[in-house]
């Protein structure tokens, strides 16, 4: 049985071309980038050369950027290192109710913990927010706007430039998880007005263990993680030398082939979406589209609707997969109990919806055959 990976926002494969680079930084190469002699000033070289890449490729400054452990420690960098800034001073933030749970959790545990206030945004059945109601959470006490660029689940592209606008000259900085967004979406940095950025290296072919949280000059920031004085003393911790170089070459590899997977992506939804919609018109809701609206081209979320369709939520992923059918599904299992997601949930889905509901989400490596493969699945199951 051949198998078919349609879960590239959970993470992407290693591109083999990525992985043919870091393995010279796992043997050979193995200085410490803070060592003064040779093996560590060719780490630091190498180091310096990403750093520099990866600031050209978003359109930021090399001395913006930090490396992280991956998405979630950028988010609670940027989060915590505001709160812990703010502290005694400012004491709201603003979110949404969709984000990712490294924000989430993370903002949750400031509200307990040291008595932060925070509101959430709601949004509609697509995952878009309100920016009137950005505009009226805002307060005196605001020291932060965290707001993801795309939703993971969803697709949605959310207007940060436009958050930027509404806030700027207040004081109040804004953070943008930018996960999904990195080599799906064009986009700069410096454009789209952010002071805080979050990027992961294991959802663009690179490798797990890898993160960035883009820092605009100026933006007040407390240290998060404690330690040596790495990255300008702004985070400690020696560097993940092999995961960076990993992570540079997949950079290289979107600066050249970032249209084309775009491209792709793009014809890989629209069969999908026409598949789905010539095969299932009365039995499925399309959760990442709408006239007007701005989605990634990678993610496809959909609902059965439980007024024609009955399925079993916890058989549908189960079935895909012993087809060799590899989708995400709107549940997760925290605990070892099934919990519907709180994105789905969000936007308006009932428990049972929420946990049949699967999204699907394309990749540099598909092909049309694994969307015909994924229809003819769903229309077994489903009859
Ligand atoms: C939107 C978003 N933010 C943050 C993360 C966490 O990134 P990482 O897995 O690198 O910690 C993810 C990963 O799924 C994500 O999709």
């Amino acid at each position: 049985m051949s198998l078919i990976y349609l879960d590239n926002a959970a993470t992407t494969p290693i591109d083999p071309r990525v992985k043919e680079a870091m393995l010279p930084w796992i043997g050979e190469n193995y200085g410490n980038p803070s060592s003064v002699h040779e093996a560590g000033r060719k780490a630091k070289v190498m180091l310096e050369d990403t750093r520099d890449e990866f600031a050209a490729f978003i359109g930021s400054r090399s001395s913006e950027i930090y490396f992280t452990s991956g998405g979630t420690e950028a988010n609670n960098f940027a989060i915590k290192g505001s709160a812990f800034y703010n502290l005694g001073k400012k004491d709201h933030i603003i979110t949404t109710a969709i984000e990712h749970s490294a924000v989430l959790d993370t903002v949750e545990y400031l509200k307990t913990r040291f008595g932060i206030s925070v509101t959430y945004l709601k949004t509609n059945k697509h995952g878009e927010i309100d920016l009137n109601e950005l505009k009226d959470s805002v307060t005196d006490s605001t020291f932060l706007v965290s707001v993801m660029h795309s939703n993971n689940e969803l697709g949605v592209i959310n207007d940060i430039s436009s958050i930027a606008g509404l806030i700027k000259d207040t004081g109040i900085m804004l953070h943008s998880d930018m996960v999904q967004s990195l080599g799906k979406v064009k986009f700069s940095v410096e454009e789209t007005g952010v002071n805080f950025a979050s990027f992961s290296g294991h959802k663009i072919y690179g490798p797990k263990g890898l993160g960035v949280l883009y820092i605009k000059k100026d933006s007040p920031i407390d240290k998060f993680m404690h330690g040596g004085k790495q990255e300008r003393d702004r985070r400690g911790g020696t560097e993940n030398i092999p995961a960076i170089a990993g992570f540079k070459k997949a950079i290289e590899l979107l600066n050249a082939e970032m249209d084309s997977d775009i491209e792709k992506a793009y014809e890989l939804r629209h069969k999908l979406l026409a598949e789905l919609n010539s095969q299932f018109s009365d039995k499925i809701i399309v959760n990442s589209a709408k006239e007007g609206g701005t989605f990634l081209q990678n993610i496809v979320s959909i609902s059965f609707d439980p007024k024609t369709t009955k399925i079993d939520p916890d058989t549908l992923l189960i079935k895909l997969d012993m087809k060799g059918i590899m989708v995400s599904s709107g549940s997760a299992c925290t605990s070892g109990s099934v919990q519907p997601s709180h994105v789905l949930k969000a936007i308006g889905y009932d428990d049972i919806t929420a946990r049949t509901s699967i999204r699907i989400s394309l990749g540099r490596f598909n092909t049309e055959s694994d969307i015909d493969s994924l229809i003819k699945g769903l229309k077994e199951i489903i009859s």
